[in-house]
């Protein structure tokens, strides 16, 4: 399988480790809030399960599923919102969960579209996050891992829609730069 997904960067080991981290730290900034979580589907779903598990604090659930066009290499910008969420965020306290940021347009439009509903406040934390390519500034909140500017698959991230399921991070050596999708 390791050949195959190619080279492991974050171990299972390393991901529990530090989600457990992000989930305490989480726990205690919004201890007395009205946390919301809010999942970007689908990249986000190992991730997310494993953060929401390790926040020992109540909280709601809820997910987006977004879709960017164009492909890595020349993202277009245009992010759509394929399925909204079904809670009302008004007066809430909103996390939303990605897999990684990677030029920030996605988390850049997802805060100016749902910050229009008014939640009390609206911050982001990524698994994982690809400075080096950044198009626009945006603050991450919480980050599990800093990356190098490399393709990486498994623990929700795909390639051209596979590779999801890997229990771990890996860098795909090859990459063609097209089809990609959130
Ligand atoms: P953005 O460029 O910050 O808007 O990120 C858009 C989306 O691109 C992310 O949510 C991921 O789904 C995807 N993406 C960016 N970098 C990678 C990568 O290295 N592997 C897999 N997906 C990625
Ligand atoms: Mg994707």
């Amino acid at each position: 399988m390791e050949r195959i997904f190619g080279r492991p960067i974050v171990t299972q080991e390393q991901m529990r480790t530090r989600i457990k981290d992000l989930g305490r730290q989480i726990a205690s900034d919004y201890a007395n809030k009205d946390l919301i979580l809010v999942g970007i589907l689908k990249g986000a779903f190992a991730f997310y399960a494993d953060l929401a598990r390790a926040i020992r604090i109540p909280l709601r659930v809820d997910f987006l599923v977004v879709s960017s066009y164009g492909s890595r290499a020349k993202t277009s910008g245009k992010v759509k919102m394929v399925t909204d969420l079904t809670e009302n965020i008004a007066g809430r306290d909103v996390l939303l969960v990605e897999d990684i940021v990677d030029s920030g347009l996605t988390a850049q439009h997802l805060t100016k579209t749902l910050s229009k509903r008014k939640p009390k406040s609206i911050k982001v934390c990524a698994l994982l996050n690809k400075p080096d390519r950044r198009q626009v500034t945006v603050h991450v909140d919480y980050v599990g891992f800093e990356i190098p500017d490399k393709y990486v698959i498994g623990y929700g991230l795909d390639y051209q829609q596979k590779y999801r399921n890997l229990p771990y991070l890996a860098v795909l050596d090859q990459v063609d730069e097209e089809g990609e999708a959130t």
